[in-house]
């Protein structure tokens, strides 16, 4: 199995100006092992200099767009907008952007169109709540997320896409899914890629764990068979900490 190891960091909305050039001017002088693809969403105002600095060793993401191409939406910016700049990656889905923006399934798979025809890598984000798992709903709410959002995907857009697991209980409190929980989701994600779009498929798409994902849990999530790196969150603005977890799942 040679699948990409992804590692993934969500910056949300963080960091002042003067700390994210800081970050990016550390982060290139900083040699990590190639075996893994880092990947950096920080917000969108930074990206020009992310790229400028960082390109030619880590892939910058934004972290949303709009479903439309271009037009009347103030304070919007589209996936094609985002491609003229030269980022590479758009994170899509995300449990904030579901809670508290209202960006429903429908949403999200008119913003997932958008990322594949812009020729961009597309991070799609699933996760269910804790009381969709309390009730037993949380593989029924995964396959609901991820067939609206890609069971018309054309085949020649599979390989822009990243699946990222995050149950949302587990973003930001501190209470990571244990290894076994997380593999038995990624094991059924696959299950589902291979059901929708081929084993060969199923197999060569990279499948992310996010939420507390920290370096002194993410060995052991990083170590089973269906986890292919890590979307991170808070863990990401320290670069100490984001360089612990590139080399944990190198
Ligand atoms: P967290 O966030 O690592 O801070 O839990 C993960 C995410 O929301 O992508």
């Amino acid at each position: 199995m040679n699948r990409k190891k992804v590692l993934a960091g969500n910056w949300k909305m963080n960091m002042h100006h003067q700390d994210a050039i800081d970050f990016f001017q550390q982060l290139k002088k900083t040699e990590f092992p190639v075996v893994v693809e880092v990947m950096l969403f920080p917000p969108s105002i930074y990206l020009t200099e992310a790229i400028h600095i960082l390109s030619d060793k880590v892939k910058l993401g934004a972290q949303n767009c709009h479903t439309e191409d271009k037009g009347a939406f103030t304070g919007e910016i589209s996936a094609a907008m985002l491609a003229t700049i030269q980022c590479k990656a758009i994170l899509v889905g995300h449990s904030e952007r579901r809670m508290f923006f209202n960006e429903t399934n429908d949403i999200i798979a008119q913003k997932v169109k958008r990322v594949l025809e812009s020729a961009l890598t597309l991070v799609l984000c699933c996760g269910e709540t804790a009381e969709q798992r309390a009730d037993g709903m949380h593989f029924s709410t995964i396959e609901r997320q991820l067939r609206s959002a890609i069971a018309d995907i054309k085949p020649e857009k599979i390989n822009q896409l990243i699946i990222a697991y995050e149950p949302v209980w587990a973003i930001g409190t501190g209470q990571n899914a244990s290894p076994e929980q997380a593999q038995e989701m990624h094991a059924y994600i696959r299950r589902m890629l291979a059901e929708m779009l081929g084993d060969e498929h199923a197999e060569n798409i990279p499948i992310l764990y996010g939420g507390s994902c920290k370096p002194d849990n993410a060995k052991g999530i990083f170590s089973q068979p269906d986890i292919d790196g890590g979307l991170i969150g808070g863990a990401s603005l320290q670069l100490s900490d984001f360089i612990s977890l590139i080399k944990a799942l190198a």
